[in-house]
């Protein structure tokens, strides 16, 4: 029996700012956020949508009504969550019909929750082989108007169906994982917007993957000509490069590796930092772009979130995947956005509801049959 991703779909706002427009509103060359960063566009999160509504419009893309009744696990890795004590798993599970025979809930670990999620979910099926588990990975990325960290953000969400005999990436079990109390990034509970250290953060995100991917290779005695490519974390573009370059060479599949980082980056450069989501963002990105990658082909992953926690895995892409289906699900949505002016972004940045605590009204369909936030009574019932 194989493990791993079935199905994945994606989400994000309507709405982005192009990283230009960013550069010349701030008196920075455009090149340093196009080329030096690595971003192009980033979504802008509106008042109508939270991590809640996101995760349930990149999961309603997904789900089959099977799929629905056969879930017995519903878990969200957020960093964004709308509620101190309820999770937002529980909102998704009754936005979409999903059964009520589920385990539903919320885990925490900066931009890990979401592999966190993904490894609770294969060890759940290892132990219940006929459950399906949904995995959502959702955040809104904020770090200021003005800040440095502020052509880092982003926002949207993926979500995940995990299952025996995956039609996407059976993982192979094989993982190593290095944590440490280390304050490069953190949101304490008064504040919408990070505190981080920047340039110490990416310092520390090298370190845990040089250290994750030579515990990997030491456990499972592999090296870097076993993967076909690597899938990065992207709280920008940038830093996957820069801590793929640690590991690579001026060998011909040192070269191919840079070729697929390619294809794996273009999706995060039009959306920006998803936190949770953002590494497997970077995997359909890599899945749907390819021109290269074969059914068979062994993928490495690399996780890090904040705090800090990396894991370096590694899955196999399964025989069934049909990375066309998967490029046209998230090429609709990105195609689909407005562009903001700078003005325009920096009113939606202020009034955002997301993130206000409370509990949350929705309204199940708009023109297009999507979730929308309309409002919070916070404090009340509803
Ligand atoms: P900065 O200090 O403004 O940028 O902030 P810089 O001066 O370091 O320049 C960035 C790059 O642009 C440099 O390239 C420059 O050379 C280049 P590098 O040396 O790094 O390769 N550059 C140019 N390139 C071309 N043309 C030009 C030009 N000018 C300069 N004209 C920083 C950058 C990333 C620190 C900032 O944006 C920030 O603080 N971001 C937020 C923190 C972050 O994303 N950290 C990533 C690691 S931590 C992580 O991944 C976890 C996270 O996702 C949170 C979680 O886990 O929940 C963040």
């Amino acid at each position: 029996m194989t493990i791993g991703i079935d199905k994945m779909g994606f989400f994000t706002s309507d709405y982005y700012l192009d990283m230009a427009d960013l550069a010349n509103a701030r008196g920075e060359d455009p090149n340093k956020y196009l080329i030096g960063i690595g971003q192009k566009d980033q979504a802008v999160i509106p008042p109508t949508q939270d991590v809640v509504t996101m995760a349930a419009n990149a999961a309603a893309k997904i789900l089959s009504d099977d799929d629905k009744q056969a879930i017995d696990m519903v878990i969200f890795g957020t960093e964004t969550g709308v509620d101190n004590s309820k999770s937002a798993a529980i909102y998704v599970q009754s936005l979409l019909g999903i059964s009520n025979s589920a385990r539903s809930f919320e885990i925490k670990q900066a931009c890990y929750g979401g592999t966190a999620g993904v490894q609770m979910a294969f060890d759940h099926i290892a132990m219940h082989p006929e459950s399906k588990v949904l995995v959502l990975a959702a955040d809104i990325a904020r770090y200021g108007i003005g800040t440095a960290g502020e052509v880092t953000q982003g926002g949207g969400a993926v979500a995940m169906l995990m299952s025996q005999d995956p039609q996407i990436l059976a993982l192979d079990n094989q993982s190593a994982f290095h944590s440490e109390n280390i304050m490069d990034f953190w949101r304490p509970f008064y504040r919408r917007d990070a505190i981080v250290d920047g340039h110490y953060s990416t310092d520390i995100y090298i370190d845990f993957f040089n250290q994750t991917f030579k515990d990997y290779s030491a456990k499972y005695q592999r090296t870097l000509s076993d993967f076909s490519a690597v899938a990065f974390h992207l709280p920008f573009t940038k830093m996957g490069l820069k801590a793929l370059r640690t590991v690579i060479d001026d060998g011909a599949h040192s070269q191919k590796l840079l070729k697929e980082f390619d294809h794996s980056k273009k999706y995060n450069a039009l959306v920006g930092n998803l936190y949770t989501g953002s590494l497997y963002l970077s995997l359909l990105s890599l899945l749907a772009n390819s021109k290269t990658l074969q059914p068979g082909d062994r993928i490495g992953l690399f996780s890090y979130g904040s705090g800090a926690q990396g894991e370096f895995y590694s899955g196999t892409i399964a025989p069934e995947i049909q990375p066309q289906s998967l490029a046209g699900q998230v090429e609709q949505v990105i195609a689909n956005r407005t562009r903001l002016s700078v003005p325009e972004y920096e009113a939606m940045y202020a009034n955002g509801l997301s993130n206000a605590g409370g509990d949350v009204t929705f309204d199940a369909a708009d023109d297009d049959s999507r979730f929308v936030l309309l409002g919070r009574q916070a404090d009340q019932l509803v």
